[in-house]
Formats: C-alpha cells, sequence, structure tokens
C-alpha cells in the first residue's frame, strides 16, 4: 500500500477535473484572442471559468484575474501594493510561504520599503496589538498575512484583521492558498485587497491560480504582451488549467461542509492516535486545535538517533509525508516556521501529515502502523 498525506504540498487532481479539462486539450482548442468561431469558444470558456469562481466567492468576474499559480499571485499582490497603492512598509509574519518572505526581503532591499514583522506568540497566532501598533507607528502599510498556515495550521481571524487594516487605511493582502476550497468566502463582506489560490491544492491541475483583486485595489501590468487578462498579465491563458481550476472549486464548494466533517475526523484521529501511541509527542503550532486548518497536522517526535531519516525511513514503508512546505529542490532543510516559534528541536524528527476528502481511514491506519514502528523502533536517544 502506498499512502499519500502531503495534501498541504500537492493534491491528486479529482477525475471530474480531468473529465471537465479533456475537450479543452482536444476539440476545443482554439487561442482564445482569435476572433474565429474556435477562439469564441475557448474564450467562452474561460470567462464562464471566471464567472464561477466569482459567483462562489460572491464577487465580480473583474475582480478575478488568472495567474501560474500561489507564488505569482502573492508576488502581484505585493509589487501592486508597493508600485501602485503607494505602500511605503510591508508588515508581514515569520511564518509566511516563502513566495510572500522572500518577496518581502527582496523588495525591502531593491525598493527600500521598510519592512516589519509582526509578533507571534509560541503557538504561531498573531499578535494583532502588535499589528495595530505597527500601523500606527509608520507610514501607509501593506499587510500580508496568510489565513492558514500550510505547515502548522493557524487560523487568521480575517475578518479582525480587515477591519483593523481598514481602520488605518493599509492594503490587506492574505495568502489563502491553503485554505481556498476548504472554507467559504464572502468577499461581498470581507474588506480586503488582494487574495489568492492555487489549483492544485484543491484537486486542481497544477501551474495554474487566480488573484481576487478588488476594485478599489490599483494594478498596473505583470507581464506586457498580447494584453490578455484585461492587460494585466500578456500570454496565452492557461486554458485547461482555468478549465479544471473552476471544476475544482465548483466540486469543493458543493461538498464544502461534508469535505470538513470527513477530513477533521480524519486529522483528529490521527492526532488521537499518535498522542496514545507515542509518549512525549509534540503537536507544533495550533495544528492539535479543533479550530486549526483541519487539513494540517505537524507532530514532533521524541528525540532518536534516526531524526534525520525518519521522513525516509516511512517513504520507504510507502508513506508520503513531509518535513515542512515542499521545497522547490527536494532537500528537507530546517523548516523556518518551526524555528520562527522556536519549535525546531535538534535531534527532535518534525512531521507534517496533511489530508484530503481523497484519503481514508483505511490509509490513515496504514500510516499509523507505520509511523508507530518506525518511530517506536527508531532508538530512543537519552
Ligand atoms: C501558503 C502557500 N502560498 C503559496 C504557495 C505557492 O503556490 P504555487 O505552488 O501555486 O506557486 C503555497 C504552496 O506550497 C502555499 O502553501
Amino acid at each position: 500500500m502506498n499512502v499519500y498525506l502531503d495534501n498541504a504540498a500537492t493534491t491528486p487532481m479529482d477525475k471530474e477535473v480531468v473529465q471537465a479539462m479533456l475537450p479543452y486539450m482536444t476539440d476545443f482548442f482554439g487561442n482564445p484572442s482569435s476572433s474565429h468561431a474556435f477562439g469564441r469558444k475557448t474564450k467562452t470558456a474561460i470567462e464562464l471559468s471566471r464567472r464561477t469562481i466569482a459567483n462562489l466567492l460572491k464577487c465580480s468576474p473583474s475582480e478575478i484575474y488568472f495567474t501560474s499559480g500561489g507564488t505569482e499571485a502573492d508576488n502581484l499582490a505585493m509589487h501592486a501594493a508597493v508600485n501602485d497603492m503607494g505602500c511605503v512598509h510591508i508588515i508581514t509574519s515569520a511564518i509566511e510561504h516563502s513566495a510572500v518572505i522572500k518577496t518581502a526581503q527582496l523588495m525591502s532591499e531593491r525598493k527600500g520599503v521598510k519592512l516589519s514583522l509582526v509578533k507571534l506568540d509560541e503557538r504561531g497566532t498573531v499578535d494583532l496589538g502588535h499589528l495595530e501598533e505597527l500601523l500606527v507607528a509608520n507610514g501607509k502599510s501593506f499587510v500580508s498575512l496568510m489565513h492558514g498556515n500550510n505547515e502548522i495550521a493557524n487560523l487568521l481571524p480575517l475578518q479582525d484583521v480587515a477591519d483593523l487594516c481598514a481602520k488605518y487605511e493599509a492594503v490587506f493582502h492574505s495568502d489563502t492558498v491553503q485554505t481556498m476550497g476548504h472554507y467559504a468566502f464572502d468577499l461581498s463582506k470581507l474588506n480586503i485587497h488582494f487574495l489568492n489560490a492555487s489549483a492544485h491544492k484543491f484537486h486542481g491541475p497544477k501551474g495554474v491560480g487566480f488573484i481576487y483583486i478588488s476594485k478599489k485595489s490599483k494594478v498596473s501590468a505583470e507581464i506586457t504582451g498580447g494584453g490578455q487578462e484585461r492587460g494585466l498579465r500578456g500570454g496565452t491563458e492557461n486554458l485547461t488549467g482555468i478549465v479544471g481550476m473552476a471544476k475544482a472549486l465548483d466540486l469543493c464548494y458543493t461538498h464544502l461542509a461534508e469535505h470538513q466533517v470527513y477530513i477533521s475526523n480524519l486529522k483528529q484521529y490521527t492526532a488521537a492516535q499518535l498522542e496514545a501511541a507515542v509518549p512525549d509527542i509534540l503537536f507544533n503550532g495550533d495544528s492539535r486545535s479543533v479550530d486549526s486548518l483541519y487539513t494540517v497536522l505537524n507532530v514532533t517526535f521524541p528525540p532518536t538517533k534516526n531524526a534525520d531519516m525518519l521522513l525516509f525511513l516511512l517513504d520507504l514503508e510507502g508513506v508520503a509525508c513531509s518535513g515542512g512546505s515542499a521545497c522547490s529542490s527536494g532537500a528537507t532543510k530546517g523548516s523556518h516556521v518551526l524555528d520562527a516559534i522556536g519549535a525546531l528541536r535538534a535531534g527532535q524528527a518534525s512531521i507534517r501529515f496533511s489530508f484530503s476528502r481523497l484519503n481514508t481511514k483505511e490509509e490513515v491506519d496504514f500510516a499509523l502502523e507505520k509511523v508507530k514502528s518506525t518511530c517506536l523502533q527508531a532508538e530512543t536517544v537519552g
């Protein structure tokens, strides 16, 4: 048996999504910018996909722009805030995805924008009092704080942060890559400038995502060329990706409550079983709480001599999980998120288990057996 418990890195595509995409690879292949019938057909498919997504999120289709994924959308929001919306100060946190942190650091170095990191407690909870102090003490600010943390499952109180940002006229972006498709968003009520998504995190295709850019935001072209995406992003659209993403999000929303309960139960069951079987196991961040992102569980095992090998040994046993976020080089270096909350412990392995609606209880039981045997057989230090 092979069990995949790394769904925060990416998810398998839903077969219905694949079916929705197939005709756009063969029968309907026209360039959406062509004025003939072939082009009009695919242009219509793109606009219908945009409308599907906008209807689900309760915003206008003109506020949805397609991108190559979450990273590009994060970059776009940050560049827009500084280049087009007059922000002179970036506030983010040390547990953001590298797409946000690295971009913030680069913008600070290259553009001389001041960069502040909001305080977090030992569980990774954002200190809203400190956020307000930073907003008060600085010029026009751009706030980028993720909705659901991909490693430690903390959830940001989006409405509270949005209200605070509105009070100080700050530009607010939330990376919603891990929560899109898992929670309902009502953008007719949420006062936010930007949020973003990546289709492969919710059973859609890789290499496609979108950014919500509220009407009150100002954004200039990111990629110039043929004027696609209303001039914001030139280049022939990822037609099949866009069609697949809209279908994937639609499927998520249709069964949202059911998936939430199902996946939450798998996570809570795994946590309880680990707690009972592994003495002194630690849960990182907020991930053990029932109010955390219900797809992610992050644990640290007691000290063992082969802590560095644990992920590898589990992989050999057929269990795929991760030590943190997926890294492009494939290397496992210490997680910057665990480091930021003081949860990186020498000689102890930390593992992130992340679940999806396609996992079964049998798979989880298989994984738990392998985790228990691998961890308990490992020679304990001290
Ligand atoms: C929170 C978060 N933001 C951004 C990204 C990047 O998304 P993409 O892979 O679509 O560029 C990821 C993916 O790991 C993520 O988890």
